[in-house]
């Protein structure tokens, strides 16, 4: 009957199994509606590793934050490809780009480190700036008088900044030395279709992670299919300053796959998605924080001010030319501290593996759990954020958290007595680890750099309250607001 069912039955040595009442989906709408409170209830109930069905799958949640090394590294029991590479295909729509399924023979992980990292990063960075201040003092982002206040969605307003100077960095500019006004506008256009391709796109994207397929979402369908057209080779050889990342995936779809032109072009999809889809939410959850905290702002607005006079640098909005180093970008651990601590509080992220053949899990207190071939293990770190002796009194924004008593980068923290190791990972960990973290974090911080120093900020009500995060992505990454909240703005007297 219990294999009938299809429910699992503790064997000795297994940890506690919750099947859940429904059959097949077992765990999944309670978890779906909120992992936090489900998985700290069930810690409660079972210690530090339990077993939960979810969605037909069985999967084993750690919640021991000394025994997460176990799990994060690189075993020869635990697969991470698997997971990953199946996900991609699911949301994106392209063949599989694992080597062994025979499409291509690119090692994507590499393409990632060697075009996201080390001597990769000064040309992004330059780059970025560069699109950033164009973006943010064009003409139409400040309509009226420039000395004007100007009201916006503070998360309506990182988007529209993030996204444009985002996706210019890496898909590079149409403008091929006709920097007309009728080609801007064009350029313009091409960049917000694309936008509001992606926002309708990312809707859809927790439903078709869990398996729901594409055709079931008609818009959200014709969305994705738009912006693949858009990334279409034919298309992209018109552009100029592409990134080294794009431009390395386009030759290597082109020289090692089997795909056609319509999935390679999917592939560049999946990369914009992975580029944009934590870093918006990221931006608004940083400055919303900072507006509403007049001593982070301070302790921000002078750090940045510092930097830019250290290199005699003038802030001019009619003369756009700001620049921030790779090294000045790594040497401002008050912004660092700040953009850390939105993301604490912020990011829902899962981190998962799946077992290669049955095997003994052991865990830091010495107990060891069998663990059957295909399961998954996953690792919840918001449980480590919210954790109150990890970081006490942990729903309240302290921006300078991850500051030391020297007003340096913080990295001991405790629990039972003990130094973490693992104790900040909306990045994920291991080798499934974000590629793209230290560009993220450099634009971020160029991003809050130079809001800081051309505009003054306010919230248009000083008292609003933190809008709830959208569970509805819980396990995905970064979380967006339930609902965008009013700011207004407004360039600086010189
Ligand atoms: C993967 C977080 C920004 C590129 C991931 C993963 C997480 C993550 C949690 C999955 C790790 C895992 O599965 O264990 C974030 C956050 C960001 C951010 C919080 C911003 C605040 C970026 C940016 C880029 C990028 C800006 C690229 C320009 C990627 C890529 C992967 C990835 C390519 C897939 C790696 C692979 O499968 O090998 N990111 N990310 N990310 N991210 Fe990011």
């Amino acid at each position: 009957l219990w294999l009938f069912l299809g429910i699992r039955r503790r064997e000795p040595g297994e940890p506690p199994v919750e099947n859940g009442w429904i059959p097949y989906l077992g765990c999944a709408l309670q978890f779906g509606a909120n992992p936090l409170e489900f998985l700290r209830s069930r810690q409660k109930k079972y210690g530090h590793i339990f077993t939960c069905k979810i969605a037909g799958q069985y999967v084993h949640f750690l919640c021991d934050p000394f025994s997460y090394h176990s799990v994060i590294r690189q075993g020869r029991h635990l697969d991470w490809k698997k997971f990953h590479f199946a996900a991609s295909v699911k949301a994106f729509g392209h063949d599989s780009m694992d080597p062994s399924h025979g499409y291509t023979t690119e090692n994507l992980h590499q393409t990632f480190l060697k075009t996201l990292q080390g001597e990769a990063l000064p040309s992004l960075i330059e780059n970025m700036m560069e699109n950033l201040q164009s973006v943010m003092l064009q003409s139409n982002m400040l309509k009226a008088r420039r000395s004007d206040w100007e009201v916006d969605g503070i998360f309506a307003f990182c988007y529209k900044v993030m996204f444009e100077s985002g996706y210019l960095t890496l898909f590079g500019k149409e403008l091929d030395g006709d920097p007309t006004i009728a080609r801007q506008q064009a350029q313009k256009a091409l960049v917000l279709n694309a936008l509001e391709n992606f926002k309708e796109f990312d809707k859809i994207f927790p439903a078709l992670v869990a398996g729901l397929p594409i055709h079931v979402f008609k818009s959200g369908h014709s969305a994705r299919e738009n912006l693949a057209k858009t990334m279409l080779h034919e298309n992209l050889n018109k552009r100029t300053q592409i990134s080294d990342l794009i431009s390395l995936r386009m030759l290597l779809n082109d020289t090692l796959s089997k795909f056609n032109e319509i999935g390679k072009a999917r592939t560049h999809v999946a990369i914009l998605w992975a580029s944009q889809a934590n870093t918006l939410p990221a931006t608004f959850w940083c400055l919303f924080y900072l507006i509403r905290c007049p001593t982070a702002l301070k302790a921000a607005s002078e750090e940045v001010m510092k930097i830019f006079e250290s290199s005699s640098q003038k802030v001019d909005p009619n003369n756009p030319q700001l620049v921030l180093t790779r090294e000045q970008l790594d040497n401002m651990p008050i912004l660092d501290s700040i953009i850390k601590e939105a993301m604490r509080l912020s990011s829902a992220s899962m981190n998962v593996r799946v077992a290669k053949e049955d095997f003994l899990l052991h865990l830091d207190n010495k107990e060891s759990y069998r663990i059957r071939k295909d399961d998954v293990i996953a690792l919840y770190p918001q449980m480590l954020h919210f954790d109150p002796e990890i970081y006490p009194d942990p729903l309240t924004y302290k921006y300078d958290r991850y500051l030391d008593e020297n007003g340096q980068e913080k990295t001991s923290f405790y629990r039972e007595g003990r130094k973490l190791r693992y104790f900040y990972m909306p990045f994920g960990s291991g080798v499934t680890k974000c590629p793209g973290r230290f560009f993220a974090v450099h634009e971020i911080k160029q991003f809050l750099a130079l809001v800081l120093s051309y505009f003054e900020l306010e919230l248009l009500d000083s008292a609003v309250k933190i809008p709830p995060l959208d569970q509805s992505r819980a396990g995905l990454g970064i979380l967006q607001p339930t609902y965008d909240v009013d700011f207004r703005y407004r360039l600086k007297a010189q």
